[in-house]
């Protein structure tokens, strides 16, 4: 009697597991949480917008179940301010447990969620940012963005070979912007360029339109511009009324001034402006077709590169997860990640196995109507373009 009780409970404990089982919602064994760092408010909230949008629409396209586990994402907003960036890392890490941090919209929210990283042993995919530095500072860094050496050398070989001799410079004035100056005036003057003025504006609300009367007054060829993606729209702004696009002063740069999410809004001031950079919604590849179709129906609006940084870091971790069959261990994705080779909307990309940073083609585009709308025709390309930032070391 007592035998039989025993296995009675026995059988009852199981049932009762399996209809737990099926009712429940997946165990943290099952899951795989990625905790997501954007800037969806402040200045730089397009990009936030954009990843976010990218993200979204890669998992309705791919579903949400890979190798077993089901991807959850916990999205936070750190208003591109690193100490909110820390905050936010330290609470997915410690609190939810999360097998993965992405995003990071901008380099000092990128900085600062490395050493976290490091510590709690997982993959941060960098989605945004671009100083060259940023995969040095964890060996758990991983980056689907860009660096702007990658964009600025190419742009710099490109302005003396074509006849411009005096560059007036306009950058940012943080870890990024700097980059871009110092690679593009490396390659301007090796070529016998001449830099006429130089202004660094402040991140965050800038006022360009002090700066633009000297630039005109100092005459150049050309203004080389680097202003993080979501702040074009207003630069062009200020830039046309202040006549500098009449004095024939045209822009050059890498192309984050002329970010796809902007570009139709700038006007005719925008026509003819010449940048390096990864990404074109006019990509003529049948990849980007589709991609930018899925957006706009999703979205309502064109995609710009953040989308497609976001776009291809979801890509990263679920062919990460499928490599490793499954396992969630940090030190396993990242070496799953490595030399990882993809078609993007971009092109043809890849994971440089020793840096962790991403390769890809640079193109030269050029600001011109495509039915009506404003565009980046791009009309050169350089392929597979590693960072030139490391290369050199
Ligand atoms: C950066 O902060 O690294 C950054 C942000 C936006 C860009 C480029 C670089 O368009």
């Amino acid at each position: 009697m007592f035998v039989q009780a025993r296995k009675l409970s026995r059988w009852m404990l199981g049932a009762i597991a399996v209809g737990t089982l099926a009712l429940a919602p997946a165990r943290a064994e099952d899951s795989f949480k990625i905790g997501l760092i954007l800037p969806m408010t402040g200045g730089q909230a397009s990009t936030g917008k954009q990843i976010d949008n990218a993200i979204k629409l890669y998992m309705q396209q791919h579903g949400d179940t890979i190798a077993g586990k089901k991807i959850e994402v916990i999205l936070k907003d750190d208003a591109a301010l690193p100490d909110k960036t820390k905050t936010a890392a330290q609470e997915l890490i410690v609190s939810e447990k999360v097998n993965a941090i992405a995003g990071f919209g901008v380099t000092p929210a990128a900085l600062a969620a490395a050493p976290l990283a490091t510590q709690g042993k997982i993959p941060e995919i960098v989605m945004a940012a671009g100083t060259s530095i940023i995969t040095e500072k964890s060996p758990y860094i991983v980056r689907t963005s860009f660096t702007l050496p990658q964009s600025s050398t190419i742009i710099g070989d490109w302005a003396v070979k074509n006849g411009i001799k005096k560059v007036a410079t306009l950058t940012s004035d943080y870890a990024p912007g700097n980059d871009a100056l110092t690679s593009f005036k490396e390659h301007f003057a090796a070529g016998g360029g001449e830099i006429v003025e130089e202004v660094k504006v402040p991140l965050a609300n800038p006022d360009f339109a002090p700066f633009l009367q000297r630039m005109k007054d100092a005459k150049p060829d050309a203004m080389f511009v680097f202003v993080p993606a979501g702040q074009g729209g207003n630069f062009m702004k200020q830039y046309a009324e202040r006549g500098l696009d009449k004095a024939g002063i045209k822009v050059i740069g890498p192309g984050d001034v002329m970010d796809d999410d902007l570009l139709n809004g700038m006007g005719d001031a925008a026509l003819g402006a010449v940048t390096a950079h990864i990404y074109s919604a006019a990509h003529p590849s049948q990849a980007n077709k589709d991609f930018v179709a899925a957006y706009k129906k999703a979205f309502g609006n064109r995609p710009g590169f953040m989308a497609v940084g976001g776009y291809d870091g979801i890509h990263l971790i679920y062919e990460a997860l499928k490599k490793t069959g499954g396992k969630t261990d940090g030190d396993a994705l990242v070496a799953a990640m490595k030399g990882m080779k993809w078609e993007s909307p971009r092109g043809p990309i890849s994971i440089d196995p020793d840096t962790r940073d991403i390769v890809q083609n640079v193109y030269i585009r050029k600001v011109g109507k495509v039915d009506g709308e404003l565009y980046n025709v791009e009309f050169e390309t350089f392929e597979a373009v590693k960072d030139p930032g490391k290369v050199k070391k």
